[in-house]
């Protein structure tokens, strides 16, 4: 039986200048789907693979993250005397028990890589997940809970993969691969970025992982990689050139790149569709500013 992975790192230290101005002010991940944030998406997913533990890797101007997580008693209070009790159980998940949620600060955003070093003393001697909250992933099973059934099989590090349009591979981290067994690929080389063209494979590296303790000692021992970043990619590729195994999960469900404007529109459009108490009336209305659109050009 393989050590259960309770503890998850949330790095959520990057800038988000994709997203300026708002996150001048606002961090990206207290930005909504609908009315939930994205890093509540993230948490749900977490603890439905049965994670305990949650690690936040942040930054100057995140306050609003720490905010959230916290109980606020006056608007309990409030909500309680005017008896909506549907609006407190909506809180209730965004409360953490005492002890069960640490932040680390990442002083400078010096790459993903870095930001999961930052939380090595809190990870200690044990696999943990890795979960980026810009990737919202939709499926019936959620996505890390799919990664922590197969990581009990196999072991090793896991990184959640999915296929990509070849003229994209050059966004992702990539994996070269070994050998296909269903839903588990097994990587033979991992590389971040490939420059056009030389992409080994179209399996994109997407932002879910399992990782051992192991891949925090890599980071300690790696330099800057793509683009100036310390990257999680090579601490990754570095345990293959250990002799340790490294897999791809080709997930069921469907990712949005939260962390782009496009994918936030589609991930926004496609949450509020599946809300009953909008679906109705959104519908309505995409259809009509479609067809008005359609007919002006
Ligand atoms: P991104 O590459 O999406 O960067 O980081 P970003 O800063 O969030 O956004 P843009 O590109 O400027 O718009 C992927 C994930 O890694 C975290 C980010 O917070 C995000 O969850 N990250 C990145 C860190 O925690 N620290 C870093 O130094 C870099």
């Amino acid at each position: 039986m393989r050590s259960k992975v309770t503890k998850a790192v949330f790095p959520v230290a990057g800038m988000g200048t994709r997203f300026l101005p708002a996150t001048k002010s606002v961090p990206k991940e207290i930005m909504t789907l609908v009315d939930r944030p994205l890093i509540q998406y993230a948490i749900d997913e977490a603890r439905a693979a049965g994670i305990t533990e949650f690690i936040f890797v942040t930054a100057r101007g995140k306050n609003a993250l720490e905010d959230y997580f916290d109980h606020a008693p006056d608007l309990e209070r409030s909500l309680r005397k005017a008896g909506k009790d549907d609006l407190l159980e909506v809180l209730k998940s965004t409360n953490m028990d005492s002890g069960a949620i640490a932040y680390i600060r990442q002083h400078k955003a010096m790459g993903l890589g870095h930001a999961v070093w930052c939380a090595r003393r809190l990870i200690g001697d044990e696999p943990f997940a890795v979960m980026l909250p810009d990737d919202v992933i939709a499926g019936d099973k959620p996505c890390l809970q799919q990664m922590v059934e197969a990581y009990q099989e196999t072991g090793g590090a896991m990184v959640a993969t999915m296929e990509v349009a070849p003229d994209r591979t050059s966004s992702y981290g990539v994996l070269d691969v070994e050998s296909h067994n269903g839903a588990i690929v097994k990587a033979k080389g991992m590389v971040e970025k490939p420059a056009k063209g030389t992409a080994p494979s179209n399996l994109a590296v997407i932002g879910r992982y399992i990782l051992t303790p192991n891949v925090l000692q890599n980071l300690n021992k790696i330099d800057r990689g793509a683009g100036g970043e310390v990257q999680l990619t090579d601490a990754i590729a570095m345990e293959i050139d250990q002799g340790r195994d490294v897999f791809g999960y080709k997930f069921e469900g469907h990712r949005y790149d939260c962390g782009s404007k496009a994918g936030y529109l589609q991930a926004t459009v496609a949450f509020a569709l599946d809300r009953p108490e909008l679906q109705g009336e959104f519908q309505d209305y995409l259809h009509d500013i479609l067809a008005r659109r359609l007919a002006a050009q």
